[in-house]
């Protein structure tokens, strides 16, 4: 087999390799490493994974790269980001620091509107400019995938703003780039409060506006929430966007429960994201359901609270959960699924094994592309990346540096 990329002799191949879907319970444990092993590449996809003797002996590769002893696996995919953004708020994390809750300092206009405000402002190339730089460090921390939400524009112009923003990257970089609507993140200040003529807004205006777009986003996504939207804002919201044809995620349960998890399921949701407070009749039935549960360890975190996503539960019932930073400049500005990884590992009592199935093929999965990146199975996507440790429990083990050392995107080394 002639290869135009062939990487050998790592410690483990962490292949992930999932063919029927994504990895629930006890399968999230089962990395299907191939140690000693080696993954060829052509034309930016998998072409085949196994052992380094057998894969030398079958494929003439262009390129050859030594793994070295290191771990090779799929690239990180973050499916829950705020990225696109203008600003900055650590004057809230002062007073948040200081005893100020989030949802306190929402309700005094800072929080997300602060930001609507710098990014309403932004000129399409500043948003870009500054937006840009949290990718790059997504990608040097081994993130080759990546959602990304609107959400502070709060209008039609800033919202379709956002979305050309997302567009303008995704022509730049090499990594794959999901967007998601998410116009229900907050009630604009100018709306006084009136959360139900937002909604109109929302439904009547934006949504439609959205979907006529050249390549609309693959997912519409609302925050339920006190304060927020009500679970029946968030039902109206996500019926009109199933109706034109969006794929459907939800942040719930997130400070209160509203019984966001239940309409998720009920409404066949990809995701339901960061069920903190979820009931536990609601966490086994989302277990049990299709939609993958994205928990988000560096907010609570980020926020200094002590409530985690019962991520063991979930497993244990048999659940689909996957990983995703949360990156926006309120809860959690951090551009790491390592450091993720190393949270959920002690926050959430995964095991190191069940967050890198988390952040790699369940992630996927959450984002509508589980047949294409995730995993190093053949026809697959090349992303892949070399991390700087012997063996994959370093990633969890180790935080606060980065253990990616070579980032593969497409077969192409970054
Ligand atoms: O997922 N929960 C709502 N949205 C974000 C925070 C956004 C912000 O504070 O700017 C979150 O935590
Ligand atoms: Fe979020």
């Amino acid at each position: 087999m002639d290869a135009d990329l062939l990487v050998y002799n790592a410690a483990q191949v962490l292949t992930i390799a999932s063919p029927g879907g994504p990895k629930r319970g006890a399968s999230m444990s089962d990395l299907g490493i191939i140690p000693g092993g080696a993954v060829a590449v052509r034309d930016g996809r998998v072409l085949a994974v196994g052992p380094t003797a057998a894969l030398r002996e079958q494929v003439q590769a262009a390129r050859t790269l030594d793994a070295g002893g290191r771990v090779v696996m799929p690239g990180f995919v973050d499916p829950h980001t705020h990225l696109v953004w203008a600003g900055e708020r650590a004057d809230e994390f002062e007073r948040r620091v200081a005893g100020a809750s989030y949802m306190e300092i929402m309700a005094a206009g800072g929080g997300i509107m602060s930001t609507v405000l710098h990014t309403r402002a932004a000129s399409l190339d500043d948003l870009v400019a500054q937006s840009r730089l949290r990718l790059e460090r997504m990608l040097a921390h081994g993130t080759t995938t990546v959602e990304i939400k609107t959400g502070y524009g709060l209008n039609t112009p800033d919202e379709l703003k956002q979305l050309a923003a997302i567009r303008r990257l995704q022509a730049e970089t090499s990594i794959t780039l999901v967007p998601t609507f998410l116009g229900a993140h907050a009630v604009p200040a100018e709306f006084n409060g009136r959360t139900d003529k937002y909604v109109d807004q929302v439904v009547e205006e934006m949504l439609p506006a959205v979907a006529q777009e050249d390549a609309p986003p693959r997912f519409c996504d609302v925050f339920c929430e006190e304060g927020a939207f009500s679970l029946e804002q968030s039902r109206r919201v996500l019926e009109t966007a199933r109706a034109l044809g969006f794929g459907l995620k939800i942040h719930v349960d997130e400070f209160k429960p509203l019984g966001g998890t239940r309409l998720a399921v009920e409404l066949g949701a990809t995701s339901a994201d960061h069920l903190v407070c979820t009931p536990t009749e609601e966490i086994e039935l989302l277990a049990r359901s299709d939609t993958i549960a994205v928990a988000l360890p560096g907010t609570p975190f980020g926020l200094g609270h002590s409530d985690y996503t019962p991520a063991r539960a979930l497993i244990d019932a048999g659940g689909a959960v996957a990983l995703a930073t949360d990156c926006n400049p309120g809860t959690c500005w951090c551009e790491s699924m390592q450091l993720m990884i190393a949270l959920a590992c002690r926050t959430m009592g995964m095991t190191p094994a069940e967050a890198i199935s988390a952040a790699t093929i369940n992630a996927a999965h959450a984002v509508g592309l589980g047949g294409e990146v995730g995993s190093l199975e053949p026809g697959k996507r090349a992303d892949l990346i070399l991390l700087n440790v012997p063996s994959y429990p370093h990633l969890g083990y180790r935080f606060g540096t980065n253990m990616v050392g070579t980032v593969v995107v497409e077969g192409q080394v970054t």
